[in-house]
């Protein structure tokens, strides 16, 4: 994993717009959050991520990986993409396959559950999965009603083909007339009437809240029906980082003890695809995650979408 040098606090937004440490505190817990440098982009974040990886597991033959997904809403180009960025920047041979990915905040997981499927049906063996934002090259600074809540970041994990399957109950979902909550303009630069010419990010934040508490716990059932599996066989639980408030209100509604519930937004922020590997990969390396504990991941996001899963840490 890998975040930027830069920290932004609740005080230093403060400065910039019409706000508090208590109110951002109180509504969304977040309490810092990590900002790219004027020459740091996506990829490069991608690659801080995949190098503290291989650090961590120096067994990894990078020339071994055969494809590489990237999730990204904040991509350094359209094209090319930050997979094939990486693939050229880590030596990996030009038969590997190389993606980028939409999915908002459900990125990560989506990611996950594609890479298994290349897998299963035998496209790949090691897929590279990475989730990188540098989302605050897409927030308007103006807008308090977003600007405190997003940060940047990256991580990197490893798919590799086993008998023992980690993976359980893969789930998706969409909904794309709730689109409209939550969007960036591209190409096309009006949604739903409205016209908006920044190509900056838009939130309507009580809507996406709604939308998530109502959608969510119907995912996380199916998720363990798929998965054949009940809530009480689950060891961890880890929902999109967006905010503290509504993750507690989501661990009511699916009635999962909050002290069983990871979170990375504390001290990043929302950093949409990365914000559950953020949450993941810490607790892994401080033990608290342990082998053979079963870990219920689901994100959520613009589309809006979802993704999730239940992993089997090995
Ligand atoms: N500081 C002070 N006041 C603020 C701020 C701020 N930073 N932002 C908004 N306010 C004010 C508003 O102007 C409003 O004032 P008013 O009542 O006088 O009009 C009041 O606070 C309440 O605003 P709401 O937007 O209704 O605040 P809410 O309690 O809903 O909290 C929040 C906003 C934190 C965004 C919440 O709605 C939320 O977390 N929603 C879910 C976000 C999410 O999960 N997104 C999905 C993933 S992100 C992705 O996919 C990229």
């Amino acid at each position: 994993m890998y975040a930027p040098e830069r920290v932004i606090t609740n005080e230093d937004l403060a400065t910039m717009v019409e706000t508090s440490d208590e109110w951002i505190v109180q509504r969304t817990g977040i309490k810092t959050r990590r900002r790219v440098a004027e020459n740091e982009y996506a990829s490069d974040l991608a690659m801080h991520a995949v190098h503290d990886m291989l650090r961590a597991h120096p067994d990894v033959d990078a020339r071994s990986i055969d494809f590489i997904i990237v999730s990204s809403t904040t991509p350094d180009y359209v094209y090319p993409s930050i997979a094939a960025l990486v693939q050229d920047r880590m030596g990996i041979p030009t038969s590997c396959g190389a993606i980028d990915i939409s999915a908002a905040c459900a990125g990560f997981c989506a990611a996950m559950n594609l890479g298994a499927a290349l897998i299963a049906s035998d496209q790949a063996r090691n897929v590279l999965l990475i989730a990188s934002e540098a989302l605050t090259r897409s927030v308007d600074y103006t807008d308090r009603s977003t600007c405190v809540l997003f940060g940047d970041g990256a991580a990197a994990m490893l798919l590799v083909r086993d008998e023992r399957s980690a993976l359980a109950g893969m789930d998706s979902g969409s909904d794309g007339s709730a689109g409209p909550s939550l969007y960036r303009t591209a190409t096309r630069r009006d949604i739903a009437g409205i016209v908006d010419e920044s190509g900056l990010l838009r939130q309507v934040g009580r809507d996406v809240y709604r939308w998530v508490l109502e959608n969510i716990p119907l995912a996380v059932d199916r998720i363990l029906d798929r998965a054949g599996m009940s809530l009480d066989e689950i060891d961890w639980f880890i929902p999109h980082s967006a905010n503290m408030r509504m993750i507690e209100a989501l661990c009511k509604r699916v009635d999962f003890p909050l002290d069983r519930t990871l979170t990375s937004m504390v001290e990043y922020g929302n950093t949409s695809a990365v914000s559950i590997p953020l949450a993941l990969i810490p607790a892994v390396r401080s033990g608290t995650i342990k082998s053979g504990d079963k870990i219920l991941m689901i994100g959520f996001g613009g589309g809006l979408v979802s993704a999730g899963a239940v992993l089997t840490w090995m």
